[in-house]
């Protein structure tokens, strides 16, 4: 099999790292990919969202699946496009999409479906916004109805802020369209969560649980970035929370997105917050999470292709997934000022070393070759993941890789999976 990744992040250069080692497949492509997709296979100069030249590559070169990773290509159609050609092609078509890439589609599903969630309104124009604002008596959230490269939602915790939060998405449209509307929101207190499972529309296959890891700094403190780390399991889903998950988030929003006409295939990222009430949807990806994949690939014991095949194929059902028993965590490395303008072009050295090192894997994001070397090109760098006996040998692990990597300006936090840590000994 020929299997194609799209996109160039860390999750991609994960997925085409897991698919690699599938004995199904006989070559590997990625598009664009980076340098880490390109020691693995064949990296092919093709944006993610560049549909129908890729469309047209895949159909060439004789494609057997593609696999989409970012959110962009997946609400642009890429999905539609592909199966109109006969293309095999692993993710939610675009009306499927909706689910991530408008938030205000996503709050019916969860009304319809009666799944927990904060409670909300949705908002049409800034007056109504500002009324909404005045009258509440929670600390709030704003969150752009599009799709906003993960900028678009505004935790307050003042009046003064949320209206100010409101006026720039709405008024001032940092955002454009994707602030035509908002969902306006009760701030949830607990601890978040990342439940992903794969769904052929009917049955579903749950992922091992993780967490990200989204400030830019130690303690959970400034501005939200892509996400600066991950790790798997999480301790905070006991399996009783892993069971209520399922049967009050996860199949109920499956089972409502097929009564929509909106039947979910791939893989279904739910973002949640755990309070004592118990789990609570924050928002829904339909995309694999950076960083969290790169742990789950690295624990990920079966063979992905065949689940991915079953995914489209509808046959998820007759399918079990088996997860190495050993704890991941993936620290992040990332350029100086990033989430914020940063440099690129910095000589990296060091990834051989820490590669050599036991239970180590270096996934790449921004990274580029020029001459043999490896160079950065992108605000988050590398993610190097680790398996461990426990949480605290995987942090270990993990933090002994970064160790040995250098270029200047490199920044990694320093608290990566301690919240698990916390929880485990407690
Ligand atoms: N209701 C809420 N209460 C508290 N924090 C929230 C709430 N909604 C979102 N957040 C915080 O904002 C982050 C981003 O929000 P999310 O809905 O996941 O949007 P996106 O990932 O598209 O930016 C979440 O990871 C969470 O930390
Ligand atoms: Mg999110």
């Amino acid at each position: 099999m020929k299997v194609m990744v799209i996109g160039e992040g860390g999750r991609e250069h994960a997925l085409a790292w897991k698919i690699a080692r599938s004995p199904l497949v006989t070559r590997v492509y990625c598009a664009p990919g980076n340098a880490g997709t390109a020691l693995l296979g064949q990296n092919i100069p093709l944006k993610a969202t560049n549909l129908e030249t890729l469309k047209e590559f895949a159909l060439k070169e004789g494609i057997d699946l593609t696999v989409v990773g970012p959110e962009l290509p997946l609400a642009m159609g890429i999905v539609d496009e592909f199966q109109e050609v006969g293309l095999k092609v692993f993710g939610p078509n675009r009306k499927t999409t909706e689910l991530e890439s408008s938030k205000v589609f996503a709050k019916e599903v969860m009304t319809t479906g009666r799944i927990p969630t904060a409670p909300y309104k949705v908002i049409n124009t800034f007056n109504e916004a500002i009324e909404y604002i005045e009258q509440a008596e929670q600390a709030l959230v704003v969150k752009a109805d599009g799709l906003a490269g993960g900028k678009g939602v505004i935790v307050c915790s003042s009046k003064a802020e949320a209206i100010a939060a409101a006026k720039s998405l709405m008024v001032d449209k940092i955002f454009a369209d994707a602030g035509n509307r908002l969902v306006i929101e009760e701030r949830l207190w607990g601890e978040e969560v990342s439940f992903l499972c794969l769904t052929d529309g009917e049955d579903i296959l749950p992922l091992a649980t993780s967490q990200d890891h989204k400030q830019i700094f130690d303690g959970d403190q400034g501005p939200n970035t892509g996400g600066m780390g991950a790790y798997s399991p999480a301790p905070v889903v006991t399996p009783a929370m892993f069971d209520r998950i399922v049967e009050e988030i996860a199949e109920p929003t499956i089972k409502t997105m097929a009564q929509l006409g909106r039947s979910y295939q791939g893989v279904l990222y739910i973002g949640l917050m755990i309070d004592q009430e118990g789990p609570k949807v924050l928002e829904y990806n339909a995309r694999f999470g950076d960083p969290e994949t790169q742990p789950l690939m690295l624990r990920l014991e079966s063979d992905l292709v065949p689940l991915l095949k079953a995914t489209i194929t509808g046959q998820l059902k007759d399918c079990q997934i088996h997860w190495k028993p050993q704890a991941s965590v993936c620290v992040v490395m990332a350029a100086q000022g990033y989430p914020g303008p940063y440099e690129k072009g910095k000589e990296i050295t060091g990834i051989e070393t820490a590669e050599a090192l036991e239970d180590i894997e270096i996934f790449h994001a921004g990274t580029i070759t020029k001459e043999g070397k490896i160079f950065t090109n992108g605000g988050r760098v590398l993610g190097v993941t680790s398996l461990g006996g426990d949480i605290a040998q995987a942090i270990e692990r993990a933090y002994e890789g970064v160790k040995k990597i250098f270029w200047d300006g490199a920044y990694y936090r320093a608290d990566i999976g301690q919240k698990a840590l916390n929880r485990a000994y407690r």
